[in-house]
């Protein structure tokens, strides 16, 4: 058997995966107990499968990912209470059915917001008091910056926005705070937001939220990075402008794929994969965890968006850039049999 991750960065920070409930048994069950101490529901906690009509609660599928984290003395970290994506129509939907962005009339917009903040109240309440003895990093909100400059301060102009402005964020970590308390360790969570001009429009947003006195413990990265993209000095100085705010830094859903943007998806299976890209691979392996141990007292928790090559969300962005609509991605330290990589010895330092 080789090393442990959680073991080996063990008073470092916390190893985490994403995790589908199917994967909580066999192999990939074993891989997460030897070498994790935290997990993520990769998608089953997200608004549009926790409550999929209004005020009707699914629990089943979080439930169990809640469990096998107790069960097995993990960390979780709830993924996601408010997000513009994976949530269900209703959300921003009047009582007649209207969609609430297009509303013109300034006293039913007043209604609409209020509405709108009720639910997001209700969302979250419900959701926090039933995990909170659970959930060790809450995302409360989950990529509320744009790529683009939709606006000067790169606000996302989501129906969330659209309908109250910023509004949504103060009271989404209100609520949380309120009924999650004290300890309650509450995120905020953004991709791509190492690069300009994402990292100053999250940065400046971050700094605004702390000083209003929103209850905000923490910032996520997620991490969906390349091999050559963003340069370490720009998530070296992205990250360290947090310890300056005094703010905890997590990695929210690492991955390194091996394609460049778009991804050309060029290799239909895991085999094809030249061993000079997994050796680039673990390069950038070594450069990534370098820092993350450099900053280890400000960075708790380090988790993948996965486990193994064998499941990952960027094989279907592969397959949808690619000229045979088939492209494999593989961006863990674990290949498709959850055999160690290259990269599992350059992030263990083994090399
Ligand atoms: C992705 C999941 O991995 C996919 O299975 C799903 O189809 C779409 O969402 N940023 C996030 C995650 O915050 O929730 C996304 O997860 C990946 C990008």
């Amino acid at each position: 058997d080789v090393p442990s991750m959680k073991e080996h960065f063990k008073e470092s920070f916390k190893i985490g995966a994403a995790v589908e409930p199917h994967q909580l048994e066999g192999e990939s069950a074993d891989v997460l107990k030897y070498h994790y101490n935290s997990i993520v529901a990769e998608n089953v906690m997200k608004p549009e499968t926790i409550q999929p009509e209004e005020d009707e609660f699914n629990w089943e599928e979080a439930d169990k990912i809640v469990e096998f984290a107790n069960e097995n003395d993990m960390d979780l970290r709830f993924h996601t209470l408010i997000w513009h994506s994976q949530i269900p129509d209703w959300f921003f939907l009047d009582e007649e059915g209207n969609p609430m962005v297009d509303e013109t009339d300034e006293e039913k917009r007043k209604e609409n917001k209020e509405l709108l903040l009720d639910r997001l109240e209700t969302h979250v309440r419900t959701i926090v008091e039933r995990y909170k003895d659970d959930v060790d990093a809450w995302d409360v909100v989950n990529e509320v910056i744009d790529d683009g400059e939709p606006n000067e301060q790169g606000l996302r102009e989501s129906p969330w926005y659209k309908i109250t402005g910023t509004e949504y964020i103060k009271r989404a970590f209100e609520v949380a705070r309120e009924y999650g308390g004290e300890d309650a360790k509450l995120f905020i969570n953004d991709y791509n937001n190492e690069v300009s001009p994402k990292d100053d429009h999250f940065y400046n947003l971050v700094s605004d939220l702390v000083e209003d006195g929103v209850p905000i413990d923490g910032v996520g990265f997620q991490s969906h990075i390349q091999l050559g993209w963003p340069t370490i000095e720009e998530s070296k100085e992205a990250f360290e402008r947090f310890v300056d705010l005094g703010l905890d830094i997590q990695v929210t859903e690492l991955d390194v794929s091996i394609y460049g943007w778009p991804p050309s998806g060029e290799y239909n299976r895991y085999d094809e994969i030249p061993a000079e890209v997994l050796s680039k691979q673990a390069d950038r392996y070594t450069e990534l965890f370098d820092l993350y141990k450099e900053l280890d007292a400000n960075i708790s928790n380090i988790t993948f968006w996965g486990i193994g090559d064998d499941h990952t969300w960027l094989d279907d962005r592969a397959s949808e850039h690619s000229d045979d609509g088939v492209g494999k991605d593989a961006p863990f330290v674990f290949d498709t049999e959850f055999n160690v990589k290259p990269a599992y010895y350059a992030m263990m330092g083994m090399e």
